[in-house]
């Protein structure tokens, strides 16, 4: 039986892991990105990584799959202008990386990637057009129509954080102002529960995290959850948005942020619902994520086996 290997490359984390046809992880490691030490080094890192993984499971990838922060372009498989991994502008992650690995790479998107993993195999099964949307450092979106995946000319279809809510609000990482990213990703929550609450009681140093915040709505305390509401709107203000963009059955919420999804889902779905056309409400479900952390890399490996699939140029 074949296994491919699943790549899921994040600004600070690296996991990979064989996967089987099924989506079954067999074995899986993580390593750290030392995005700063350049694109090259990590390269090498996560290669020496892999064939070890090979060797202990005995199992030789046909094929690999990653799974990276955009904006990218495919198929080329290129870095290009990427917010969360400064200094890697350009460089050729699929082309880099197969060379290391002698095996073909197929690249895309880190959202399309956990999207396709969440229609085929977690949250959006059954789904007929399914949007799945990630919040933790950024914010990432997917789309998966009828098992497929649809990831625009070049890549970057629904890079759905970089829709502008507020045309004069903060600097995005994107070189935009006012994106939802900019108003309502992990790092925003943060700094609005520093302009709501003043500095936080739970760090010697007063700085809130999104965490925290969250902690502290979930256990009652009512100024936590008045911001974790109007967090949830701001949430709920994008949602109907890519509601009326894709008109879903199904929309999937995943990311480290959507971990308190249930804290968050009521403010957050009044708001989309309030907000959306209501033929458009009327169709959504909205569901949280299931398969959390391993999203990513299972969905990084099923790019794998579609590349195998469907050989040949242009992919
Ligand atoms: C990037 C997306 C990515 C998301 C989550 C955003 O800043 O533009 O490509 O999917 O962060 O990592
Ligand atoms: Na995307
Ligand atoms: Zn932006």
């Amino acid at each position: 039986d074949g296994v491919v290997l699943g790549i899921d490359l994040g600004g600070t984390k690296i996991a990979l892991g064989l996967v089987d046809r099924r989506g079954k992880v067999l074995a899986d490691v993580t390593l750290p990105t030392e995005a700063t030490a350049g694109p090259a080094a990590a390269m090498d890192r996560l290669a020496a990584a892999a064939r070890q993984l090979a060797a202990r499971a005995d199992r030789k990838p046909l094929a690999a799959g990653v799974g990276a922060p955009g904006p990218l372009l495919l198929p080329e498989g290129r870095f290009t202008g990427t917010p969360n991994l400064p200094g890697w502008n350009g460089f050729a992650l699929r082309d880099e990386l197969a060379r290391r690995l002698g095996i073909p790479v197929a690249v895309n998107n880190d959202a399309n990637a956990a999207a396709l993993a969440e229609a085929r195999l977690g949250a959006g099964r059954g789904a007929a057009v399914m949007v799945y949307v990630t919040v933790g450092t950024g914010i990432g979106g997917g789309l998966v129509v009828g098992g497929k995946l649809f990831s625009g000319v070049n890549g970057n279809g629904v890079e759905i954080g970089h829709t502008t809510l507020d045309p004069d609000g903060p600097p995005c990482g994107c070189g935009n102002r006012g994106c939802w990213e900019a108003l309502a990703s992990g790092p925003a929550l943060a700094r609005l529960a520093g302009e709501r609450l003043g500095p936080s009681p739970r760090r010697p140093g007063g700085q809130w995290t999104a965490k925290d915040l969250l902690e502290a709505a979930a256990a009652g305390d009512p100024a936590a959850r008045a911001v974790a509401d109007e967090y949830a709107r701001r949430l709920g203000v994008g949602l109907a948005n890519a509601v009326n963009a894709f008109n879903p059955d199904r929309l999937v919420l995943g990311g480290g942020v959507m971990a308190r999804y249930d804290l968050l889902a009521p403010a957050m779905e009044a708001e989309m619902r309030r907000r959306a056309l209501p033929a458009n409400a009327a169709a959504v479900a909205l569901a949280p994520a299931t398969l959390g952390k391993r999203a990513g890399l299972v969905g990084a490996a099923l790019l794998a086996w579609d590349l195998l699939d469907e050989p040949g140029p242009g992919r």
